[in-house]
Parts: C-alpha cells; structure tokens; sequence
C-alpha cells in the first residue's frame, strides 16, 4: 500500500515540535491526506495499544499517550509504511540514526516524539480509528 498512519506524540506536541516534525515528514515526500489535533482518553489510548497489552509497559504508554495534545495524520506517499519507519527511526531514540525525527526529536524509548504503523494493515486500522470517510481523501 501506498498509505501508513502517524501521530505526534505528547511530549513533542508540548515542547512545541509539531511543525518541524511534520516539516521533516512532507519533506520527505509525504502527502497529507488527513490530519487533526486532538486528546486520547486513557480508555481511547488503551483501546489503540491494545496490542502492547501484555507489555510491562502498557500502563504508562497509555498514561503517557493520553496526557496531552496529539496529531493524528494519513500519510501518502510509495512504500509509505516502510519508509516512514526509517524516517522516524529505531524506538529507542539512543539507538535511532542520525537525522531521523526520534534521534532529533525524542527523550526517551517512552517518550519517543512519534508514532508510526509497522504494517498496511495496521496502518489501515489505525487510520480508521482516527478519521471517518468524510475526513480523508
Ligand atoms: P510506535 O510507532 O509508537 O508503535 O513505536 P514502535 O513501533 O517503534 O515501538 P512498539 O510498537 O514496539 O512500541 C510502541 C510504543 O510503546 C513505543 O513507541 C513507545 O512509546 C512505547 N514503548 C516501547 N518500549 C517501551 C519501553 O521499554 N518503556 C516504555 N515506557 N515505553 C515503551
Ligand atoms: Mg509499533
């Protein structure tokens, strides 16, 4: 598929990084086809992360994912899913390459400054979770 789904996370919407973020996202040849500014719940994030579950860390992603601002986004571009992730870079910031968004963005592996679906379907689920049909094109 040609489409993958992001979000700036809490921590990089706090400290004032979403427009050099989603700078670096359409200069890399992303197409935004749908975006908003919103707010998880704690019961919406744990909903979303539902996968991670049974991770010892659930509980603070979910606490961290809902204490603030997030953008969500439906990004377009060849090979999206794929080339996101090596635009963002490895999880863990300290181990994220050069130039990539976690290692000039993020803090920390929690508070990693973005999100970015790690296959088509996935990102078709996450990007409905998100938007209806009348907000994407
Ligand atoms: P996403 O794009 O957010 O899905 O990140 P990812 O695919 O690179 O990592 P993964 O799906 O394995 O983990 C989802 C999110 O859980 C990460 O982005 C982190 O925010 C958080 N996370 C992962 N590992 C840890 C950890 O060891 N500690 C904490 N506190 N959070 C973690
Ligand atoms: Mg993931």
């Amino acid at each position: 598929s040609n489409r993958t789904f992001t979000m700036v996370k809490p921590d990089a919407t706090g400290k004032g990084y979403t427009g050099a973020i989603l700078d670096q996202i359409i200069k890399a040849g992303f197409s935004i086809k749908a975006m908003k500014w919103t707010k998880l719940t704690k019961e919406q994030a744990g909903e979303f992360y539902a996968v991670h579950k049974e991770r010892p860390f659930y509980g603070e992603l979910v606490e961290f994912m809902s204490s603030g601002t997030i953008v969500a986004a439906i990004l377009e571009k060849e090979n999206a899913v794929a080339d996101f992730r090596t635009l963002i870079g490895a999880t863990n910031p300290a181990n994220a390459e050069e130039g990539t968004i976690r290692k000039k963005f993020a803090a920390s592996v929690g508070e990693n400054a973005v999100h970015g679906s790690d296959s088509d379907e996935n990102a078709a689920i996450e990007g409905d979770f998100f938007f209806s049909a009348l907000e994407r094109f």
